[in-house]
């Protein structure tokens, strides 16, 4: 089986978490987009979705699902989303396809948080994926030095501007041991928006995509 059957697997099973009537908080990525296919079957019963990402929410659309605005929804019962790295207390680096910060409002909102990922994000320590950081763009040069005294190797993601108007970092080169610290601390650096740590908000549920199907840890 290929990694994108896998990630297909992860997708369709997370349809069991959404309940008839309800809106559904929609994360970013190529594991997210088959849970989007997954929910276009269901659409007849589901009032709509939040969205992550200008990418999420044109697939929304195109499959005629309703997409709110945060603003107008103050609380998911379910937010769907992959993850770069997962660790074993559920913590997540996140923000490989940019979206990270509208993620973490999205998370933010909702009861739970159901990660869906193949078997290649699960680790022990998170860090071999280097960690996105959402920058101001006149704050990356400042921000990039404070990370190298924090022990990683930044590096500008050339070419990316985030749903946002922002520039990533993806900071190469850390062994995240505690990532409620590190996420604390690089959020404190001026000018950054969001770091892809997601560990005071981490999954709830994670959907594993295997060869022999979906495997659910609650
Ligand atoms: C998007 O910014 C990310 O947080 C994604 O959730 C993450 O990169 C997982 O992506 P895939 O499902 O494409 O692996």
């Amino acid at each position: 089986m290929t990694q994108d059957e896998m990630k297909k697997e992860a997708g369709w099973a997370a349809l069991k978490y959404v309940e008839k009537g309800s809106i559904v908080g929609v994360g970013t990525g190529s594991t997210v987009n088959h849970f989007i296919d997954a929910l276009g079957s269901i659409k007849e019963e589901i009032k709509g979705a939040v969205s992550s990402s200008i990418a999420s929410t044109e697939k929304l659309e195109a499959l005629g699902i309703k997409v709110f605005e945060c603003n107008e929804v103050a609380k998911l019962d379910v937010y769907v989303d992959g993850a770069d790295e997962i660790n074993p207390t559920r913590d997540m680096i996140k923000g490989g396809g940019a979206a990270l910060t509208r993620e973490k409002i999205v998370a933010a909102i909702s009861e739970k948080f159901i990660c869906i990922v193949d078997g290649t994000k699960a680790v022990d320590v998170l860090g071999k994926f280097p960690l996105p950081v959402e920058v101001i763009p006149m704050a990356r040069s400042y921000v990039a030095r404070e990370l190298v005294k924090l022990g990683g190797d930044p590096v500008y993601r050339e070419g990316v501007i985030t749903d946002n108007g922002n520039v990533i970092l993806d900071v190469h080169g850390l062994a995240i041991t505690d990532p409620k610290a590190l996420e604390n601390t690089i959020n404190g650096l001026a000018g950054v928006v969001t770091v892809g740590l997601f560990a005071h908000r981490g999954a709830d549920v994670i959907i594993t995509g295997t060869p022999n199907g979906a495997v659910i840890e609650e």
